[in-house]
């Protein structure tokens, strides 16, 4: 049974998604969630899963760390995580760290494309397809191997508001989807790209 950890700042739909499909899974269980955000309510979705919680700046790398280690995680998920990841946890979490990006990357992500900023930016664009990502997290924002990518078509009438609607049900699947591939360890990253084990 591995043990992840769920870092967040906000709402925690994402969370939730994991949260639900973990309860029911013998591969998994959430041992930690940690918050950036002391006020995110994803903090009290942890609270009412009996999930240990925690509100740690992002910049306290050794309190995030030892935690960590107390209990025993093995691998760490984003989920809405607005905050850089500290290099000291990337190299500990090698090909253990996945992130959730509501854009097809590489189009749409780095630095400052967050939240609706996304969706704004896909809207003007013009773009006819948008969608999400998980991806294993290294030093680029935004940077490591793609694990799944799900489409969403834009439709004219949309906004980015109803984007953002359209495209975080189809993030709560492929995150778990994700999560289940990695603690199984059925995802090889082979020269920056993965391969899906069957
Ligand atoms: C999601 O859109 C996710 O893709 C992005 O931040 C948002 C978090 O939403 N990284 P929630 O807190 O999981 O509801």
């Amino acid at each position: 049974m591995k043990n992840i950890a769920v870092f967040i700042s906000g709402g925690g739909t994402n969370l939730q998604a994991i949260i639900d499909d973990s309860k029911k899974s013998k591969f998994y269980k959430i041992g930690l969630v940690i918050s950036n955000k002391e006020n995110a309510y994803g903090l009290t979705r942890a609270k009412k899963a009996n999930i240990p919680n925690l509100y740690i700046k992002s910049k306290e790398t050794n309190v995030i760390l030892k935690t960590l280690k107390d209990h025993k995680i093995d691998y760490i998920v984003l989920a809405g995580y607005l905050a850089i990841v500290d290099p000291q946890i990337i190299k500990k979490y090698k090909n253990k760290i996945i992130n959730i990006h509501p854009s097809l990357i590489p189009s749409f992500c780095g630095p400052g494309m967050y939240g609706l900023h996304v969706h704004e930016a896909v809207i003007k664009s013009g773009v006819k397809v948008s969608g999400c990502t998980t991806h294993f997290v290294n030093e680029e924002v935004d940077g490591g191997a793609i694990i799944i990518q799900h489409c969403v078509p834009v439709d004219y009438g949309d906004t980015a508001e109803s984007l953002q609607k359209k495209i975080l049900k189809y993030e709560h699947q492929t995150l778990v989807k994700s999560v289940n591939l990695l603690v199984r360890q059925k995802i090889k990253v082979i020269n920056g790209r993965t391969k899906i084990l069957k």
